[in-house]
């Protein structure tokens, strides 16, 4: 089917998100709750345009590459190094028609259909964690739930119930903390410090901890010193904070201070599979998307969001032949013209 159609079925089952021709945070400017970026918009805003500020360099002299996009994730080889991000409260934040349980549905089923991975997302609502719980339960285990930093009490007890269906991995958007909406909720959010993290990932043992919300060196060494397995540069899509910087911008800094010592995930603004190549030129292991997963679930369900990784990934080797990359470890910086 047609790109149009899906765009279509999206736009007819949102009442608040626009489904804009470029989903670039220009008109929810300020919509959260909703599916924008806080205050002024401009992080969110920042996040899609920063990446238009890396160029890929065409090569095509020398191999006719047949470009594999695979990618193992502790020991799940997925069919290309992107991941639906963790969102959660589609009613309020899109106006979806649908309801949570068949936006989780066609998400889940279309990322395992498509074979790659879904974070699942978190909320102060215990129905609204269950309905994630469920769905890491129908998946064995094969996705990663993501836990908000709440008061310790309640985080342990959600972090037991996660643990009890084996999973691959956790992550905690520990960015979270600063949610406003959340820190004067039931249960309420809190941030989190090294030695609380450093506890957490001891009862963890060997499943592995995944920070998300790292936007600095600095928090990404304290999330080093308190053992996490990997770490997510993420502004939560330009929800927590207004006026921040953009993944992208801080991805190469980031990763020369952590030189390989923990998997570095990335999200924020990527709509397309050569963005996806962008983040992986610059140093980052695989890409979360976002907004453009909500979509493709909310309009079309499980087809949607085949459709969607199905785009992406021919995308990524379009830009993968067109570099001489024939695997992921061929993308370099050498690869990309960075003006940022
Ligand atoms: C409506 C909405 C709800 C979200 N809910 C969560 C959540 O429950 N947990 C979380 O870690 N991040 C959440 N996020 C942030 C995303 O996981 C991700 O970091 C962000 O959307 C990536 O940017 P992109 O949408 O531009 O791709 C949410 C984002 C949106 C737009």
């Amino acid at each position: 089917m047609e790109e149009a159609f899906f765009i279509q079925q999206a736009k007819d089952k949102m009442t608040i998100c626009k489904m804009c021709r470029e989903c670039n945070g220009e008109v929810c400017r300020g919509l959260t709750p909703g599916p924008g970026g806080k205050g002024t918009g401009s992080t969110f805003v920042r996040n899609v345009a920063a990446l238009k500020k890396i160029q890929l360099k065409m090569a095509v002299i020398g191999h006719d590459v047949q470009p594999d996009t695979t990618y193992n994730f502790y020991s799940s080889i997925i069919s290309a190094p992107i991941m639906a991000a963790p969102i959660s409260n589609v009613k309020i934040n899109y106006g979806s028609l649908v309801d949570e349980q068949t936006y989780l549905n066609g998400l889940i089923d279309g990322t395992q259909e498509a074979g790659v991975l879904s974070f699942l997302g978190d909320a102060p609502a215990q129905a609204m964690f269950d309905l994630s719980l469920d769905a890491l339960k129908k998946l064995n285990g094969k996705a990663i739930m993501t836990i908000k930093p709440w008061e310790m009490s309640v985080f342990m007890n959600r972090l037991d119930l996660v643990m009890a269906e084996n999973p691959m991995a956790i992550a905690m958007d520990i960015d979270a903390g600063g949610l406003t909406s959340l820190r004067s909720a039931h249960p309420k959010v809190t941030f989190m410090s090294v030695e609380q993290l450093r506890m957490i990932k001891q009862k963890m043992g060997s499943v592995p901890l995944i920070l998300k919300g790292i936007m600095t060196s600095e928090d990404a060494m304290m999330a080093l010193d308190a053992n996490a397995d990997a770490i997510i540069l993420s502004n939560h899509g330009g929800r927590v904070m207004d006026q921040g910087e953009s993944s992208i911008e801080v991805l190469q800094e980031i990763v020369e201070a952590v030189n390989h010592r923990c998997l570095i995930l990335i999200d924020g603004g990527f709509r397309t599979g050569s963005d996806v190549f962008k983040a992986l030129a610059l140093g980052a292991d695989a890409v979360l998307i976002g907004r453009p997963f909500s979509h493709a679930s909310i309009g079309s369900g499980k087809e949607g969001v085949v459709h969607l990784v199905n785009r992406l990934t021919r995308e990524l080797k379009d830009a993968m032949m067109l570099t001489q990359c024939a695997t992921l470890s061929d993308i370099d910086i050498s690869k990309v013209k960075v003006r940022l």
